[in-house]
């Protein structure tokens, strides 16, 4: 695949297999080493860097993990590396981890460094909390982290309080943190040949792959090879997320950090942005995408579980035409999913229903950050007083699929809230499912975690009652 981007201050124009990983493109090919091999899955943020992009005329940047972003989504696009913004002095974000000894062996540094950099670019508020997210995927295995907080609270004091939110390229490059070839990215970014604007009624043939962030996909090195590669972000509109005649429109190719930032998500569903801050680290949420994590058909899929709940419509473009699938019958059996070779799903649809709602997410891993659930589960209810008018209930990890719970969420449907029905649903969600042993745990272990999850869902039900 022939694409055009620009490396740190350098325009390129390169045929590489758009799979192959940016970390060993950036190190092998170009020999820039800052950006370091740790982990290779996305787990530690070593190989952090920051990536650009125009969007409708505006430039955003996101950090991101290197080691599993296809080479195929630099296309027209500012790729940053910590050399990319290396100036005659140290700037200060280096400066502050110089000053407070955040600093042992080095490995770690750049791509906390870039973590940071990447998020004052944002449009994000510069606050304290802010800027400890947009470190959470980067772990330091000899300073410690407090030396590493203490030169984040010097950055706030420093940059925080320097910045004009209007022109933050201008402003972060007067202040030294960024060099000042950035101002004219936009410009540059123009100028770039071939569109990586595709409409979403391009054809596509049977043996096309469509990649959604391809955060899992690479992390067993690459994916297989493909001649026909396309990626969901070079899709017009597939990213939106809009509310219009009673449906939520959430486009396949919203990534986590896109559903944690969604207004409207958050206004009919308090408490979204919390649960997403349960899925990984802002490296891998700023490319992971709600159609990617669908399609993956994993049984513990935090967002297919969560979303399952919400009784939404796919929208999934097929040949010419578009073709509706409820979420909830979407998925089949272990990896099979109700979507053909070619098929791609474009959005999904959630119904605003009136009335109260409460909507809640539980997952059950072995540390409570950073980890794959063992056992996860999703619970919406609309209520007339005590009554529950309608439910949806679903879980993860104890079926072949992520598991709408159909029996469940019926029977619970016209009861009013109690410790009785709640005793009671338990009942018949453990005759819905069907756990296995594996390396996550028992199927005795897996039934206990799902009991303690539905009685999680009716304790802070009855709490929000109250
Ligand atoms: Fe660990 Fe990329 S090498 S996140
Ligand atoms: Fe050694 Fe962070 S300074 S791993």
């Amino acid at each position: 695949m022939k694409i055009n981007f620009i490396l740190n201050n350098e325009e390129l124009k390169i045929d590489i297999d758009p799979q192959f990983p940016t970390l060993r493109f950036l190190r092998e090919e170009k020999g820039l080493t800052s950006v370091k091999t740790g982990c290779g899955e996305g787990e530690c943020g070593a190989c952090t860097v920051i990536l650009g992009s125009l969007d409708n005329g505006v430039l955003n940047y996101k950090n991101v993990a290197s080691c599993i972003l296809p080479a195929g989504e630099l296309n027209g696009k500012h790729l940053v590396t910590l050399e990319g913004i290396n100036g005659p002095e140290l700037s200060p974000v280096q400066k502050a981890f110089v000053d407070e000894g955040a600093i042992q062996c080095g490995f770690c540094t750049p791509g906390f460094i870039m973590s940071i950099t990447g998020f004052l670019l944002s449009d994000r508020d510069i606050t304290m909390e802010n800027i400890l997210n947009s470190i959470d995927g980067n772990i330091c295995r000899c300073t410690g982290y407090y030396s590493i907080k203490r030169a984040a609270e010097k950055i706030l004091k420093i940059v925080g309080t320097g910045i004009d939110n209007k022109d933050r390229i201008s402003s972060l490059a007067g202040l030294s943190a960024i060099p000042d070839y950035f101002t004219e990215i936009p410009e540059r970014l123009k100028g770039l040949t071939g569109s990586p604007d595709m409409d979403s009624e391009s054809t596509a043939k049977e043996n096309t792959l469509y990649i959604g962030g391809g955060t899992d996909l690479l992390v067993s090195g690459s994916g297989k090879p493909n001649p026909d590669v396309r990626f969901i972000s070079d899709i017009k509109n597939i990213s939106d997320i809009f509310e219009d005649n009673n449906f939520i429109h959430v486009g396949a190719g919203s990534t986590v950090e896109d559903i944690i930032d969604s207004e409207i998500l958050n206004k009919y569903f308090p408490g979204i942005s919390d649960f997403m801050y349960l899925i990984s680290s802002q490296i891998i949420r700023n490319t992971a995408t709600l159609g990617g994590n669908i399609v993956n058909a994993s049984p513990i899929g935090d967002l297919s579980v969560l979303f399952l709940v919400l009784d939404p419509v796919l929208e999934i473009k097929s040949g010419d035409g578009i073709r509706e699938v409820l979420f909830k019958e979407f998925f089949k059996d272990y990896k099979v999913m109700d979507l053909e070779p070619g098929e791609l799903i474009l959005k999904i649809k959630i119904p605003v229903y009136p009335g109260k709602r409460f909507f809640n997410f539980e997952k059950v891993s072995r540390r409570k950050y950073l980890d794959i659930a063992s056992c996860n589960s999703a619970s919406c209810f609309y209520l007339e007083g005590d009554v529950i008018k309608k439910c949806d209930l679903s879980a993860g990890g104890v079926a072949p699929v992520p598991l709408y719970m159909k029996e469940s969420s019926a029977w619970l449907t016209g009861k009013e809230v109690s410790k009785e029905i709640m005793n009671k649903v338990i009942e018949i969600v453990m005759d819905e499912i069907s756990p296995i042993s594996d390396v996550r745990g028992s199927s005795d272990y897996k039934r206990e975690l799902l009991r303690r999850l539905i009685k999680a869902h009716f304790i802070k039900l009855n709490g929000w009652l109250k």
